[in-house]
């Protein structure tokens, strides 16, 4: 097995029969989702798997950018049960936080066992569309968004006054949340004219195989 640093912080390659991403498990040994942990030199890492996590689906189709950083601090919304903000805690580590908003009560109870574990992750039960009910988050340096409503666009600038100058966000798009009889690409095309009204779009990408009619957009503020 071969063990190599990506180019993105936090984030390694890790091949074996398939080139795989994982990041170094902050709290050694436990794994909440059945993640497989592999531990070399002393190190373990934790296998992030694409068809489980739409970021690091975006990661592997090539994104050519993922801007975090340890000690970061993350605004993560629609965390559902922590699966890809364990990830995000990993990368950032000790130093950094995720505050992980979620509307759902049922998905909460799971995102708290996980929380416990993970101190570095803060589980909010909010609505995303509604900033106000956790304004005590104050700047952040980086927006993660997967809430697979119709409103994506609008949920994400309502959140925007939350992000640091020079900060960055991810958005995950469904394009069967906004539309199940329209072409995903022309609702992607609609999607990326809004966002450009309000950031940068610094890479985007389809996430097929893993994830079917998704893409997701890298953006980063405008000055
Ligand atoms: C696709 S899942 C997120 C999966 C998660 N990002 C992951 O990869 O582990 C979308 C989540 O967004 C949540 N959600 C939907 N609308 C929301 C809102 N207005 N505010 C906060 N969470 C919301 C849903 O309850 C659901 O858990």
């Amino acid at each position: 097995m071969k063990i190599t640093k990506s180019k993105f912080e936090g984030i390694f390659w890790i091949e074996n029969e398939k080139k795989k991403i994982a990041t170094i498990n902050l709290v050694p040994g436990y794994a909440p989702f059945g993640e497989q942990l592999i531990k070399h030199k002393n190190v373990e890492y934790r296998i992030w798997e694409p068809h489980r996590s739409k970021w690091a689906a975006a990661i592997m189709k090539g994104i050519k950018e993922f801007p975090l950083k340890k000690g970061n601090k993350v605004l993560y919304l629609g965390a559902a049960s922590g699966q890809s903000a364990s990830y995000i805690s990993d990368i950032v580590g000790d130093r950094g936080k995720v505050f992980c908003v979620e509307i759902s009560p049922r998905v909460m109870r799971e995102l708290i066992f996980v929380a416990e574990k993970k101190n570095n992750m803060i589980p909010i039960l909010a609505d995303a569309t509604n900033p106000s009910e956790y304004e005590f988050v104050g700047e952040v340096d980086f927006i993660f968004q997967d809430v697979a409503v119709k409103e994506q666009v609008d949920v994400l600038t309502k959140n925007k006054k939350f992000l640091k100058k020079g900060g960055y966000a991810m958005i995950a798009i469904k394009s069967r949340s906004i539309d199940v009889s329209a072409k995903p690409s022309e609702i992607f095309k609609n999607i990326e004219k809004e966002l450009e009204k309000h950031f940068i779009i610094v890479d985007k990408k389809r996430l097929e195989p893993y994830e079917m009619d998704h893409i997701v957009f890298l953006l980063s503020q405008k000055s």
